[in-house]
């Protein structure tokens, strides 16, 4: 096992999910590196006091430059509201440091454009966290939908739905500001779950349609007044991809207002000879249709078989902190040269395309039209 040093830059809900994820490594039987947490920044002390509880996370700092200018990380993930990435991104570059991004890797696609640059200019190891598709099931699906068994492709749909929003009392998250989400309000927030896998097929939307939603304009602002909220909170794009020669409509859903869903990813790719559909609501479920004599599902108990081998039995349920840690095993292997084959985290390249379609929906919405990417 080769040791990695990991400074986290932001220790709210993603950062401590990842530290968790670091602290039950031993949970990985085939991977040749080890992340260990040497160091985290986050303005906030109250929220430094939580690494209190990882021995080898020595470095607590307000000051992210700190943490920047330490001998001791080799990685930086960053974990910051959506305004931060551009600055924050070019700084961890700019120190010579890998970059594990969060999405949506920029506010706006001009800001992912100049990180992109910035990637290219550093020579740094830099991808974008997406973790949904490291599920067993989707992992299941990404290679059917590539191994084209499901004859010529008829339709794609890939989306991930929220209901948190629908309460009118839950007090505004910073998500609800379009100065610090961005325009792309629940695009910029979910997109890219949706597009990873459609994009890594090479299935990127050509000509797209957009329908956005706000949620409530008013929430709580927590502090006992009321905060104005301005963001898209449900976005549908309707669109147009080509799969092999075809022309096949390419539906992605990103919604914090779904009734019923806490945190659904899901994907569906239909063909004339079969298809396959997965959703993270019924976590080691893979459906299957093969075209026969009947017209029938079948449904595959999965399991726990993840793309990095664990000692947790085959037959357990996978859920949202292995796909974290399936994650960063893909990020530190890929760094090393390891990934084999094996899928790979989003690539900047990814999260500049995603940022394209968010732009196009956007101009899409308002125009009331169709718009070419
Ligand atoms: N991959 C996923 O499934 C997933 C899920 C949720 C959020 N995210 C992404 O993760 C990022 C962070 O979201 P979150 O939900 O963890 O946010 P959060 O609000 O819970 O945490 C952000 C933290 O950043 C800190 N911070 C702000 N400015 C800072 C600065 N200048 N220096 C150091 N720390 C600073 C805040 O104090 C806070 O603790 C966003 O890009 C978001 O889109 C990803």
């Amino acid at each position: 096992m080769k040791d990695i040093h990991i400074g986290i830059i932001g220790g709210g809900l993603m950062g401590r999910e990842m530290a968790s994820a670091f602290a039950r490594w031993c949970a990985l039987t085939d991977v040749a590196v080890r992340p260990v947490l040497t160091a985290v920044a986050d303005l906030n002390p109250a929220t430094l006091e939580w690494f209190d509880c990882i021995p080898s996370c020595t470095l607590k700092t307000t000051d992210y430059q700190a943490l920047l200018g330490s001998p001791d990380v080799d990685v930086v993930y960053v974990a910051v509201p959506h305004h931060l990435h551009e600055k924050l991104y070019c700084d961890v570059l700019a120190a010579g440091k890998d970059l594990f991004a969060e999405k949506p890797f920029g506010i706006d696609l001009g800001s992912a454009r100049r990180i992109l640059d910035a990637c290219k200019q550093s020579g740094r190891f830099v991808r974008c966290s997406s973790e949904m598709p490291f599920f067993p099931g989707a992992q299941r699906a990404f290679e059917i939908a590539r191994n084209g068994g499901i004859g010529r492709v008829l339709q794609v749909v890939s989306g991930f739905h929220h209901s948190s929003d629908l309460d009118p009392k839950k007090p505004a998250h910073w998500k609800r500001f379009s100065a610090v989400c961005g325009e792309g309000g629940v695009l910029n927030d979910l997109g890219m779950h949706a597009c990873h896998v459609p994009l890594r097929l090479g299935w990127a939307p050509e000509r797209l349609f957009a329908q956005l939603q706000k949620g409530y304009p008013q929430r709580p602002d927590g502090k006992g007044g009321v905060a104005q909220c301005d963001t898209w909170d449900n976005a549908m794009v309707h669109a147009w991809t080509t799969v092999g020669g075809e022309q096949v409509p390419l539906r992605l859903e990103m919604k914090r207002l779904a009734p019923g869903a806490t945190n659904t990813w899901f994907i569906e790719v239909l063909g004339t000879e079969g298809g396959v559909r997965f959703s993270t609501a019924e976590p080691k479920s893979l459906w299957t249709f093969e075209r026969g004599a009947e017209q029938s599902w079948k449904r595959t108990d999965l399991g726990f078989g993840m793309p990095f081998k664990t000692v947790t039995g085959g037959i357990f349920e996978p859920g949202f902190p292995d796909v974290i840690q399936q994650m960063w095993a893909a990020y530190l292997m890929e760094r090393e040269g390891l990934l084999n084959g094996r899928f790979g985290c989003a690539t900047p390249e990814e999260a500049v395309q995603t940022h394209e379609i968010f732009a196009a929906a956007l101009e899409s919405h308002r125009a009331g039209a169709v718009v070419a990417l």
